[in-house]
């Protein structure tokens, strides 16, 4: 398998985000976001880490972005930080910010890379959470301010945009779980954020429509796919229920469809407590690509005390996979199913994979990193993905995550998800094993 398989025309990137790269947190006028103040709150990252120092891409962003051209790769997908650009969320614009990301995207187009910029990867300003982040109304009018600026600032320069990453990730990690930040916890804070975002991504689409000449217009979702423990009644039941979270729940309303899952009372009661819940107009939008985000997939067995989904996560023993070091089940035909499940729906145009890769415990031996169950990983996924594609699949690029080892959220540092180490304390890059294979593969 080569690159040259895909097609002349196929986007190779590679992604990153501006709270797990740049640190920098509260330089050069940034304000705070709320993974800055949920690093402050003890125990909610491990080993007290945060988005400092990160992998101090704000001042090594030429030597980084000169690496993902000397991987190979043709396309630069990276995330602008809200509050480095208004501190408050809204109001005072940093000069600072602004110039910071005219100089990374320049320095993208002089290596000739494309540059693909995410609007939200989560770095939500902590001003904004004050009033309740994505739980609050407010949120939408102060994103579109947000989205606004960007598009006139950058839009001759930029033209594809991605709106949200994975809004089930941030509204379920961060509003109903509490895991992540802001470390909310609750269903009504969770479906009321899930809102706001379902209506934030089809705002900010019509926003750069309008603003931007020419754009090429996506957002992003996390996907799994949902397995059944046993072929009981209840075990099916929890595995539709998961689905809509994980993977109806954005898309459809998106496509005009409106929310799913309506025949479940739960969504039936916030569908009757949000006035604009039925809006169906209002949340969706035409997308020029879907962008789908894949790790794992997902077992699940009924379980009438888990509040909501009534449905328990457990390991699936008849398909016991490997795992990689985040515990994920690596499932390459779970990635062509869940690929063909969104290439179903009649109105998506195209898709993108904007994420797939895998953390690995690596260890740096005599200067090198040699990650071959990375190598591994990606074989057997380019391989799932180039047999959903020669069915005909409308698969137009795939995004590797990560550049380099990075912020990973509230795992912190120890989790290493890129195709470059880095050494922490020195901030030196190493290209692994996985990085030169890489390099290979897309040799022209
Ligand atoms: C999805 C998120 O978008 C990204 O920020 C994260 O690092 C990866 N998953 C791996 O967990």
């Amino acid at each position: 398998m080569k690159a040259a398989d895909f097609g002349d025309d196929f986007v190779w990137g590679i992604a990153i985000a501006a709270a797990q790269n740049e640190g920098a947190a509260d330089l050069d006028g940034k304000g705070p976001s709320i993974w800055d103040a949920f690093a402050r709150r003890s125990g909610k990252i491990k080993r007290g880490a945060g988005p400092n120092p990160g992998c101090d891409f704000y001042h090594r962003y030429a030597e980084d972005i000169a690496l993902v051209k000397t991987l190979g790769f043709d396309t630069f997908r990276f995330s602008i930080s809200w509050p480095r650009l208004l501190p408050e969320g809204t109001g005072k614009i940093n000069e600072a910010g602004i110039n910071f990301y005219h100089r990374v995207i320049d320095c993208c187009l002089e290596n000739g890379l494309v540059p693909y910029v995410t609007l939200y990867h989560w770095d939500l300003p902590e001003a904004l959470e004050n009033e309740g982040g994505w739980a609050a109304y407010s949120v939408n009018g102060a994103f579109n301010t947000f989205v606004s600026l960007c598009a006139q600032t950058y839009g001759d320069k930029v033209k594809n945009w991605i709106i949200l990453n994975e809004p089930f990730g941030f509204t379920s990690l961060g509003y109903m779980l509490g895991i992540h930040a802001p470390g909310q916890t609750g269903v009504t804070s969770f479906f009321t954020a899930v809102h706001h975002a379902a209506i934030a991504q089809a705002d900010g689409g019509r926003i750069i429509r309008a603003e931007v000449q020419n754009a090429h217009i996506g957002t992003t979702f996390s996907c799994s796919q949902v397995f059944p423990h046993t072929d009981a009644d209840n075990d099916h039941l929890a595995a539709y229920r998961m689905d809509i979270l994980l993977n109806r729940m954005f898309v459809e309303p998106l496509l005009g469809m409106g929310y799913p899952g309506m025949d479940w009372e739960v969504m039936e009661k916030f569908a009757i407590s949000h006035s604009t819940w039925r809006h169906t107009e209002k949340l969706a939008f035409d997308f020029d690509f879907i962008g789908l985000q894949n790790y794992f997939p997902l077992t699940v067995k009924y379980n009438a005390f888990v509040p909501v989904v009534q449905a328990w996560e457990v390991k699936a023993k008849s398909r016991l996979k490997p795992h990689t070091a985040m515990g994920w089940e690596v499932n390459p035909d779970s990635f062509y199913a869940i690929i063909k499940q969104f290439a179903a729906y009649p109105g998506i145009p195209k898709l993108y994979i904007t994420e797939n890769g895998a953390a690995y415990a690596d260890k740096l031996k005599d200067g090198k990193v040699d990650d071959q169950e990375r190598i591994r990983y990606f074989e057997l996924y380019l391989g799932a993905l180039l047999k959903a594609k020669q069915e005909g699949l409308n698969i137009a690029g795939y995004m590797a995550w990560t550049l380099m080892d990075n912020f990973e959220w509230a795992e912190g540092y120890q989790t290493r998800f890129g195709l470059v180490y880095t050494d922490f304390k020195t901030q030196q890059r190493i290209i692994k094993s996985s990085g030169y294979w890489w390099q290979d593969f897309l040799r022209k």
